[in-house]
């Protein structure tokens, strides 16, 4: 007879999901099965990508908390179980409250996704943090302000996660940015505002090797104005992606708000205006 007992102590590892309240404790995994443990913070939205193959499937246990799936509007609470077979679409689970759920997945490559993620997102967000720790903190704050006015403009699904991986990695491409330059206490010249531009087009490589097409034309297009004076292409109106503009509004306010070595944060009810947003 074979059994596997998973003593409590004896768990493999915990991914802590940065600033958030939030941790995955992978429990066990083999071959054919993989069990996980997340602690999940309010608020918090978990994208289920589809499960690669028609004979595996993943069962969502909520232990105490509740969440909604967020395409159905439906509500689960401790003792109720979400049974996610194959299908194309990627589904959003959004905790209502801090939440414990019981994640059960059989085929490896099930669990291979939420591994391979969860290591991109920290090796990622860890290149951007060592970096430049404004732009690290700058990117969660952004994510926050991007998911929660797309979940009210009624992004669901594929479309919401690709909105939000582009908000957390829109200037990823500040990695390759001289820091000086970045941090720079006084105005820019003409020539330093333009090696900034760059950032929106160096990502390119480091989002495409992750993510999908979608994601990075977002994030290329974050900087573009409706009036044309954006870049890097000067793309008007239309031509510009609702969720770049989405992207750009959530990114400027962060900005605009935020104290900086170049200027002081202005404050929600303030007129004033300032030369200097580098978002
Ligand atoms: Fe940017
Ligand atoms: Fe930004």
């Amino acid at each position: 007879m074979f059994y596997k007992l998973i003593k409590a102590r004896e768990s493999e590892s915990v991914y802590e999901i940065k600033g958030k309240g939030s941790s995955i404790v992978k429990k066990y995994h083999d071959d054919v099965l993989q069990v996980s443990m997340y602690n999940l913070s309010e608020n918090r939205v978990l994208y289920i990508d589809p499960v690669e193959s028609d004979d595996s499937y993943k069962t969502y246990y909520i232990l105490s908390g509740s969440c909604m799936i967020f395409e159905t509007e439906e509500r689960l609470y401790p003792g109720d179980l979400f049974i996610y077979k194959h299908r194309s679409e990627v589904q959003t689970l959004k905790t209502l409250e801090p939440c414990t759920i019981m994640v059960h997945a059989t085929k490896y490559d099930a669990y291979k996704t939420i591994q391979d993620t969860q290591d991109t997102i920290n090796r990622l967000l860890g290149d951007i943090q060592a970096k430049d720790h404004y732009t690290g903190e700058h990117s969660m704050r952004v994510y926050e302000l991007v998911k929660n006015l797309a979940i009210r403009m009624g992004y669901k699904a594929k479309e919401l996660n690709n909105i939000t991986k582009a908000a957390y990695y829109h200037d990823l491409g500040k990695i390759f940015i001289d820091d000086e330059i970045l941090n720079k206490p006084d105005l820019l010249t003409a020539d330093e505002f333009e090696s900034i531009k760059l950032h929106v087009t160096l990502s390119r490589e480091l989002v495409m090797e992750h993510f999908n097409e979608k994601v990075f034309e977002i994030i290329e297009q974050h900087h573009e104005r409706l009036n044309g004076r954006g870049y890097p292409k000067g793309l008007t109106g239309d031509d510009i992606l609702m969720e770049a503009k989405i992207l750009a509004v959530c990114d400027s306010f962060d900005a605009m708000i935020t104290d900086r070595v170049y200027k002081k944060g202005k404050g929600l009810r303030s007129r004033a205006r300032s030369k200097d947003y580098r978002c």
